[in-house]
């Protein structure tokens, strides 16, 4: 069969993003060409994330309907990605048989396979101990923000976390594969690199830890911008933040999750700090870096989280101040070690906290981001607005979503921009 046409959605994180990318890349070298339309593709794959029930299900209830275009076109591949691919292949295969591809995180490479005349359908899960897929050119999506994964997995096995599960073991890219992505990043036009990880700062190739790395990419000519995510709280050491501090190109920004502000909830959860060692790693953080952002992630309505445990939650919210949060309410996961505790807050109380956290970090956000108003800011366009193409969208270099109203600027362009306002969770302002 001649594939030519290939479409992809993407659930889940920023891995899973340029996982995508890569998958696309492998897919280019093929002479596949993306559409963006499901409908008009020969090949679909859906990239899929299982970290909370919801996301699985929001995932599988994409590849139903696309089932429905397989009879227009019988000859349309449907392929299944991710992290729902390495958990429930077994499910999927008896449940769902219209299913040609099922691949997992580590597994992609034999995606070609469908161009060869491979009998459907290609099952491949083995998760690996060394896949870092070297020498795959990612085809970008963006044209602002170049995802560089330079480390896959994570060890640290949470009690809640299905990661660990779906993408195995930490390994790290070579250090001179990373800069050289890095290179060709900036030499193709990209203002900002992301540097991705399960646990980004666990970095270790030969040795080269994570702060030697994250000199080395900002040593690279021209780079403007350089973020990564996420960090581990128990990872961050003095160097990361001296390096930070000491290049003016890595973006001031530390996404530190905290989960629970309860250090019994904590030991529950098997993340390795307790709330004194966490707040001491804040301070540590804007004692270096003074006028950095830190947003976190947190859970709620972990197994057998008390109102108690969880006022201490709030407190620390307000000891921090954290500049944004992702908040969930507790999902369990079969196969983790939480799964076998008892999920013992009610769906209302989980529901309930989870409004009391997102109330006080609408009011912590406007704090943060009214110390904006009346400074310029370097901001980084992303998006031009669909509404009135007067209007732009970027960020600050401490990640802020910024409304630009009036000025011109291109996607791409570094701008320097005068805060007016702070409304909900963006700034507002005007190109000086
Ligand atoms: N490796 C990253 C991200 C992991 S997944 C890290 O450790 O920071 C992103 C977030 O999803 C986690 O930080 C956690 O807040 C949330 N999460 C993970 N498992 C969950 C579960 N079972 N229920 C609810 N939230 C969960
Ligand atoms: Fe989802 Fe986690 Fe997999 Fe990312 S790594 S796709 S968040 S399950
Ligand atoms: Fe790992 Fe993060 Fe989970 S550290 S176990 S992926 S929350």
């Amino acid at each position: 069969m001649n594939v030519k046409k290939y479409y992809i959605e993407t659930y889940g994180c920023q891995m899973n993003e340029a996982d995508s990318e890569l998958i696309a890349g492998m897919l280019e070298e093929f002479s596949c060409r993306s559409v963006d339309k499901p409908g008009e593709a020969d090949v679909i794959l859906v990239n899929t994330c299982t970290v909370r029930e919801n996301a699985e299900r929001r995932a599988i209830s994409r590849l139903d309907q696309f089932k429905s275009l397989k009879k227009k076109n019988p000859d349309l591949i449907l392929g299944l990605l991710g992290c729902v691919a390495q958990r429930d292949r077994g499910k999927i295969i008896s449940e769902k048989p219209f299913i040609d591809l099922i691949l997992g995180p580590d597994s992609y490479k034999h995606l070609p396979e469908i161009f060869n005349g491979r009998k459907f359908p290609l099952v491949n899960v083995k998760l690996s101990k060394t896949e870092v897929y070297e020498g795959v050119t990612p085809y970008r999506r963006s044209k602002v923000n170049a995802w560089i994964s330079i480390m896959r997995g994570c060890d640290k096995f949470c009690s809640y976390c299905i990661v660990p599960y779906t993408r195995g073991r930490e390994r790290s890219r070579s250090i001179k594969s990373i800069v050289n992505e890095a290179k060709k990043a900036v030499g193709d036009g990209y203002k900002e690199l992301t540097l991705l990880g399960q646990n980004v700062n666990s970095y270790r190739y030969e040795n080269y830890k994570f702060p030697d790395l994250l000199e080395a990419v900002s040593n690279v000519k021209e780079v403007k911008r350089i973020r990564f995510t996420s960090p581990h709280p128990n990872d961050i050491d003095d160097r990361m933040l001296e390096v930070m501090r000491d290049h003016q190109n890595i973006c001031k920004h530390i996404h530190l999750p905290l989960q629970s502000g309860s250090s019994r909830v904590l030991n529950l959860m098997n993340r390795g700090y307790d709330q004194e060692k966490y707040l001491s790693v804040v301070k540590k953080i804007r004692t270096c870096l003074s006028d950095v952002a830190i947003t976190t992630d947190i859970i709620v309505g972990f197994p057998g989280e008390t109102e108690e445990n969880f006022l201490e939650t709030l407190n620390v919210m307000d000891k921090v101040v954290f500049d944004s949060a992702f908040m969930f309410k507790y999902s369990p996961r079969p196969g983790t070690k939480a799964s076998l505790m008892k999920d013992d807050v009610s769906e209302d109380e989980k529901a309930d906290r989870l409004t009391r956290v997102i109330e006080k970090q609408r009011e912590h956000t406007l704090i943060r981001n009214s110390a904006f108003v009346g400074s310029i800011q370097e901001v980084l366009i992303e998006d031009l607005s669909k509404k009135d193409p007067n209007e732009k969208m970027g960020r600050t270099e401490t990640n802020k979503v910024v409304i630009i109203k009036k000025g011109d600027a291109e996607i791409g362009d570094l701008v320097k921009v005068n805060i007016e306002k702070a409304v909900g969770v963006s700034l507002f302002g005007e190109i000086v």
